[in-house]
């Protein structure tokens, strides 16, 4: 038999059973009672579904402000990025045109470059206003690019296969590793992340959007790995950039 407290205790884990019950309004009393075993079941069912119901809302409301940071920052010609990553620029060429991915594509500067190599390329990001930056640089230079907009935090919603996917400075781990099974067979993956590491740091501020030294390594684990590097180097503004790079390719 489950007791209250049992499932009290159970709920209070992770520190999250005040958030989600004010979330759904459930409102437990923890005492001595005891319940049958299928109550107390049915309870623990309801705080698992309050704090998965919970945890996603606080989640979409942090996409949410990201999509606003984002558009905000696209409309002020914040983020005026207009060459390729560097990564990109060095693998693209080297590889066969088919099927591409750019996974969190801003304005589009590593779509477009693709689509000049001769991918038919996907792009998906959570801004508009980064997207409709895209989509006018794609009708002025000619190249078609299908423009996604979605919020890559709820999962991807796409069920296809490609020949190269790209996650360039997008952190969001398990998604990479979900990637790498919509690679198809001999497909890339090619990524570059900024590193949490001590310093004055050209990038992100916020630990949210760099990653922990073999994070990315761990993340493509299956593929093999073709280019793998860890650094700190200069970046084009003069700054110091902390970051992660990868190409892994999927088996043929
Ligand atoms: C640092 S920018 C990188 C853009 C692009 N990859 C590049 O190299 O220029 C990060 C991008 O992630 C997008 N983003 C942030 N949160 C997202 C989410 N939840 N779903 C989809 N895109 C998101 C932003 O809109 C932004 O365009």
């Amino acid at each position: 038999m489950q007791s209250a407290e049992g499932l009290h205790e159970l709920c209070s884990l992770d520190r999250q059973i005040e958030s989600f019950n004010n979330c759904l309004g459930v409102c437990f009393q923890v005492g001595c009672i005891h319940l049958p075993k299928s109550q107390s079941l049915k309870l623990y069912t309801i705080a698992a579904l309050s704090k998965i119901e919970c945890l996603s809302r606080k989640e979409r409301s942090m996409s949410q402000e990201d999509k606003q940071k984002w558009d905000q920052r696209y409309a002020t010609d914040d983020y005026r990025k207009t060459n390729p990553v560097d990564l990109l620029h060095e693998w693209g060429p080297r590889l066969k045109a088919g099927r591409a991915l750019d996974v969190a594509c801003g304005a589009g500067r590593n779509a477009l470059y693709l689509a000049e190599l001769g991918f038919a390329v996907d792009a998906i990001d959570i801004s508009t206003a980064g997207l409709n930056i895209g989509r006018q640089l794609a009708a002025e230079q000619q190249l078609s690019i299908n423009w996604i907009e979605q919020d890559l935090d709820g999962g991807l919603v796409i069920d296809e296969s490609y020949d190269l996917i790209v996650v360039f400075w997008f952190v969001n781990m398990p998604l990479i590793t979900e990637l790498c099974r919509h690679l198809k067979p001999g497909g890339y993956l090619i990524s570059s992340q900024h590193l949490a590491v001590e310093g004055d740091l050209s990038g992100p501020r916020s630990s949210r959007f760099r990653i922990q030294p073999d994070e990315l390594r761990s993340a493509v684990d299956g593929l093999d790995i073709v280019y793998y590097h860890e650094g700190i180097q200069q970046d084009d503004d003069g700054g110091t950039l902390a970051s992660a790079a990868v190409v892994a390719k999927n088996a043929d």
